[in-house]
């Protein structure tokens, strides 16, 4: 029997997060140069919405590019945004096709402006869809995140829109980037590295963590349907 069978759809999470890690040492254990593991990474991203949208996940998010990841040399960062540009233009259609929304976290206007136009384009055209929220963080840390939040409030109890008791879970929670989605009950991260690296820190409060082995770039509905049946 398949994993797939083995899902138990009343007990289905809502909200996954991954953190799509290990596409440079793919690349590296075939020979080849990282950008070439980035490429072979959105294959499996393709796979991993289809699969969600087969199963019915209505959240899915997916750590892209974290603020961190400006450090990298300017070659691959480059190379990370052209990909990201031509990826969310060829996808548009099946993005619609499969009834799949796309959305976007983190410091977008720290983007080129290409990936932002295009990226709002996008998001405008998949705006009706119902079926899947697909979310990429891009530019996204957690810290920066909070921060942004923190600064919201503060400005608003400044100009005395808000007083300082107003300040809570629920009012903190609005300010995130997050705001319009559940918390996940389900982070995965791929490549065998068991921590965070500044992803959702808020939301994963109470979020199960599964790690496993496999590198992104192999990483299909399959190894996505047996993280669920762990779940
Ligand atoms: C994840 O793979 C993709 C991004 C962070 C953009 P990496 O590029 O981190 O691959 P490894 O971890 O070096 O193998
Ligand atoms: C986390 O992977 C960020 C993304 C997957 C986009 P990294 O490879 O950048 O994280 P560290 O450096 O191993 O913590
Ligand atoms: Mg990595």
């Amino acid at each position: 029997m398949g994993f797939k069978e083995q899902i138990d759809i009343n007990r289905l999470p809502e909200h996954i997060a991954i953190i799509m890690d290990g596409n440079g040492r793919w690349a590296k254990n075939q020979g080849k140069f990282r950008v070439f593991g980035h490429e072979s990474g959105v294959l499996s991203v393709k796979d991993i919405v289809e699969g969600c949208v087969d199963i019915g996940i209505k959240y899915l998010t997916v750590y892209a590019f974290s603020t961190e990841n400006w450090n990298r040399p300017i070659d691959e960062v480059n190379a990370l945004m052209e990909l990201l540009i031509s990826t969310i233009n060829n996808e548009a259609e099946t993005l619609n096709k499969n009834n799949v929304r796309l959305n976007a976290i983190g410091d977008i206007k720290s983007l080129p402006q290409k990936c932002i136009d295009d990226l709002a384009n996008v998001m405008e055209i998949t705006d009706k869809n119902t079926k899947c929220t697909l979310t990429l963080a891009l530019s996204y840390s957690a810290k920066w995140e909070i921060i942004e939040a923190t600064k919201k409030l503060a400005q608003q109890v400044v100009e005395q829109k808000i007083k300082l008791e107003d300040i809570n879970e629920d009012s903190f929670n609005a300010q995130l980037t997050t705001a319009q989605l559940p918390e996940p009950e389900l982070m995965i991260r791929t490549s065998g590295e068991h921590r965070v690296s500044n992803f959702l820190l808020w939301q994963i409060a109470y979020t199960e963590l599964y790690f496993t082995e496999t590198l992104w770039p192999d990483f299909r509905r399959e190894h996505l349907f047996e993280a669920i049946v762990d779940y």
